[in-house]
């Protein structure tokens, strides 16, 4: 999941402005390599090892089944993209499927090889996904490459061809309407302070200008655009509120913002049965 704080190096700066596919990949390998212990000792208590959490709400796909109904995972071939340490896909394979675990930080692989895997990890970018085409007949990602990528039709089309036809793919994101408001837990966050609308990237970058990290922003309407363009049908779309028990904050998520706006948009989608 997301932090926007801290960029990994020295002397970021944050800004908003432009950057295409290659640099917003490159930011991101280098900041997941540099932050991945941090990120792990900081969160993997929230995440569980063999947990499956879409968010910092908490909402667990022990209880949502957006993936399917219990029982309905056996055997089944899951591409989790973005997998982070992994924790998702660990759940998945207690559930009797068949996860490969995908990420482009070397660092946060080594991570799960760290807690342990019995399914294959692979190190390579959403947007190029190194599968044969119906390999997998689902794909899931908890705060993965999405909201990363410069062009995310590219990586919902790579989801869709190595999908089986009648598959699903789910994926959660930072709830865009959060991008209108400051990323703070307290009550400054609370009023807004950017356009919704402004699609410009958030990026962090060093002294000479080269971005050390990137987010991208899509307005709900611009995601359900991109479903559809890559050829998926969107079945549902599921922002979870703040549950009573969850009196933890993560970066710019807290119970105070949590029961006022949405933080996580999690949509779910299915790919056509021809
Ligand atoms: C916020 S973490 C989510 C991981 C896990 N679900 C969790 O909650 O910790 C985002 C992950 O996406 C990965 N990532 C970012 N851009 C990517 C890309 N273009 N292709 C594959 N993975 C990417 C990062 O390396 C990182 O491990």
């Amino acid at each position: 999941m997301i932090e926007n704080e801290g960029a990994g190096a020295d002397e970021a700066e944050a800004t908003r402005r432009a950057a295409g596919d290659a640099e917003s990949s490159r930011a991101s390998r280098g900041w997941w390599d540099r932050n991945a212990d941090e990120y792990q000792r900081e969160h993997g208590g929230f995440l569980g090892d063999d947990r499956f959490v879409w968010g910092p709400e908490g909402l667990d796909e022990a209880d949502a089944r957006l993936l399917g109904p219990a029982g309905s995972l056996a055997g089944r071939d899951v591409l989790e993209i973005g997998c982070g340490a992994a924790q998702c896909s660990r759940w998945l394979a207690g559930q009797g499927a068949r996860p490969v675990a995908l990420d482009l930080s070397h660092r946060q692989l080594q991570h799960a090889l760290r807690i342990g895997t019995g399914f294959p990890l692979v190190e390579a970018d959403a947007t190029a996904l190194p599968f044969a085409d119906g390999s997998f007949d689902l794909a899931c990602s908890a705060y993965g490459a999405v909201p990363f990528v410069a062009d995310p039709v590219r990586l919902m089309r790579e989801v869709h061809r190595v999908l089986r036809p009648g598959g699903r793919w789910v994926f959660s994101v930072t709830h865009p309407l959060r991008w209108a408001f400051p990323d703070e837990p307290g009550p400054e966050g609370l009023s807004v302070a950017a356009s919704y609308f402004d699609r410009t990237p958030y990026v962090e970058q060093d002294e000479t200008g080269r971005a050390v990290y990137v987010e991208h922003h899509r307005t709900l309407g611009d995601r359900v655009r991109d479903v559809v363009a890559a050829g998926f049908r969107l079945t549902d779309l599921v922002e979870p509120e703040w549950p009573a028990w969850n009196t933890q904050e993560w970066g710019g998520w807290s119970p105070l913002r949590g029961h006022l706006i949405p933080g996580t948009a999690i949509f779910v989608c299915e790919r056509d049965g021809r």
